[in-house]
């Protein structure tokens, strides 16, 4: 993998789980990464341990206008951006007939609007550097249609939808835009799921082909993978990294019809 010397990187959600991963990827490269997240002990916790002059930039993507501000914020304390890794994201656990508007309105203001507005507000410090890296983290939520989760599934399609758009609008300014959609990582993010849904891991572990979690750097290496020149030729793509998961069967053939192999 090409190294990323030089480069600076910006990471949403870099205060824990895959996000957490990522930053610590990107500085192992080379990198200079930009932490934010609401938490900054966190945020300076993960800086701690980084090499390459780590910056934090706080920033609630939840409310309206806070990805361009934190674009701004970002380019007083930074010469350039390089990489954008649009990792942060929130559940929403819900059936349809149970999902509140404000619901709807707050798993969509960070999911997507802020990802939205955060890219827009650095793709021209990208494109003055000569191009750049965008990879926004979608979910297999958004790629196979799971119970009680329409809003969080609908904002992860959006999200996959506008990398293609993006890559279409910026691939002449040099800007790949790619996302990745992780299946089941282990991060806080299943915490409430877990303690209020008996048996849901175990059930879900099931069904993945490789027949166990997935882990934050299981992900942070394909962020690295599309952050570098390695992935020059590759962008508009949205990258399953689940274990098989959504797309590939977790039983063996015989366990399922033996007759058919006869
Ligand atoms: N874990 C999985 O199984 C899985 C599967 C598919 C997709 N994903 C996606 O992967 C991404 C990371 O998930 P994760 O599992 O690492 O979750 P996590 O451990 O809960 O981390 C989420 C990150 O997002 C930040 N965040 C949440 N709300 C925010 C807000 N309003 N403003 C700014 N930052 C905010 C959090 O920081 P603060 O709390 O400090 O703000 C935290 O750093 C999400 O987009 C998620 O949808 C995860």
């Amino acid at each position: 993998m090409n190294g990323l010397e030089g480069k600076v990187a910006v990471v949403t959600g870099a205060s824990r789980g895959i996000g957490e991963s990522s930053a610590r990827a990107l500085d192992a490269l080379g990198a200079q990464v930009v932490l934010t997240g609401r938490t900054v002990a966190d945020l300076e916790r993960v800086a701690g341990d980084l090499g390459n002059n780590p910056v934090v930039v706080p920033a609630d993507l939840a409310q309206a206008g806070a990805g361009t501000d934190l674009a701004k914020r970002i380019l007083e304390v930074v010469q350039g951006v390089d990489v954008l890794v649009n990792n942060a994201g929130i559940p929403m656990r819900r059936l349809p007939e149970s999902i509140t508007e404000e619901e709807i309105d707050l798993v969509f203001a960070v999911n997507v609007r802020s990802l939205l507005t955060l890219s827009i507000g650095l793709a021209g410090s990208m494109k003055s550097r000569g191009g750049g890296s965008i990879i926004n983290v979608s979910s297999v939520a958004g790629v196979r249609g799971p119970g009680a989760r329409v809003a969080y599934a609908g904002t992860k399609g959006a999200v996959d939808a506008m990398t293609r758009a993006l890559a279409s609008d910026w691939g002449p300014d040099g800007i790949r835009v790619n996302s990745i959609a992780p299946g089941l990582i282990a991060t806080a993010i299943w915490e409430e799921s877990r303690n209020t849904i008996p048996g849901l891991i175990e059930d879900m572990e099931g069904q993945i082909a490789l027949k166990r979690w997935g882990y934050g750097d299981d992900i942070a290496d394909v962020v690295a993978f599309f952050a570098s020149d390695s992935s020059r030729y590759v962008t508009g793509e949205t990258l399953v990294v689940d274990g098989g998961l959504a797309r590939v069967s977790a039983s063996a053939a015989p366990q399922v019809l033996p007759e058919l192999l006869e």
